[in-house]
């Protein structure tokens, strides 16, 4: 699939999912910038893409940071044709565990203030941009909690489920500006990050709550949103992927 001329940002993506979507995304002949909040983290995954790739330092949960990576981006590239947010709070088990009642409101707002509210931010910087070139593709990566709620993990599914609305409102706001946008709801996919935090006895049971009783592969989700990204999806805007082995079917 040929992706050459687009530039595209992936946020998050010096490891576990971001980097390989990163990965796939160059493979396919884009121009990629990654991020992430550690200088020395950019410099090892641009050497791993080992193709078009330039590394920018990003918090998105801080606005001057935010700021300016935008005004690096204009001064550098000016223009955008793919977005994907792809940064999420790192998962942590003492706050994905808790019921309701327990979860502080600090646990919920660092979750809101990532995954969600960073989200919204960039897309509303990058979205100046591609109604300019009339042209461009937004990505948001969710969660299948958000979907179909869950035992616990609540601030993750909240702030997933904001990003599916975001999704269709960039869709339905901007699709005569040619803009499309796509939520990318995941179910179990085995990065590091979920092979670290999780015990065996976790990992045996979380491969079998799907019906195709796996877990899912970075690469698989990453193939995916090539396609997305690409004009074989072309009259097809404000969906919701979901890439899960089948347990959420809607
Ligand atoms: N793996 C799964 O099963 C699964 C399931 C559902 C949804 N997801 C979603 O998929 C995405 C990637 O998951 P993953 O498993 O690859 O997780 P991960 O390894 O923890 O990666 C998360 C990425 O987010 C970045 N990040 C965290 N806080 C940030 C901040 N304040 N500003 C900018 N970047 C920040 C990290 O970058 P630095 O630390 O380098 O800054 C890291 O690259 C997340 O949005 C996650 O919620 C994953």
């Amino acid at each position: 699939m040929s992706l050459d001329g687009k530039i595209v940002i992936v946020t998050g993506s010096t490891r576990g999912l971001g980097l390989e979507i990163a990965r796939e995304i160059a493979r396919n002949g884009a121009t990629l910038i990654i991020t992430s909040r550690n200088k020395s983290k950019l410099k090892e995954a641009c050497k791993l893409i080992d193709r078009d790739c330039y590394g920018f330092q990003l918090d998105v949960s801080k606005r001057g940071s935010l700021t300016a990576f935008i005004k690096n981006i204009l001064k550098e590239f000016k223009a955008v044709d793919v977005l994907i947010n792809n940064a999420g709070f790192p998962f942590e088990r003492k706050i994905w565990f808790k019921k309701i009642h327990d979860i502080s409101q600090k646990e919920l707002m660092n979750i809101l203030q990532v995954d969600l509210i960073g989200s919204f931010l960039m897309t509303k910087e990058i979205l100046k941009l591609m109604i300019k070139k009339r042209n461009g593709v937004i990505i948001n990566i969710t969660s299948t909690p958000a979907i179909s709620g869950h035992i616990c993990g609540s601030p993750y599914s909240i702030a997933k489920a904001g990003l599916i609305s975001l999704t269709k409102h960039i869709a339905s706001e901007y699709g005569q500006s040619n803009i499309r946008s796509y939520s990318v709801a995941l179910g179990n996919i085995y990065t590091d990050s979920m092979r670290v935090s999780l015990s065996k006895t976790e990992i045996v049971k979380a491969k079998n709550e799907n019906i195709m009783k796996r877990w899912g592969r970075p690469e698989e989700v990453a193939k995916t949103i090539v396609c997305l990204v690409s004009d074989n999806f072309s009259f097809s805007t404000g969906n919701t992927i979901i890439i899960d082995g089948g347990k959420v079917i809607i």
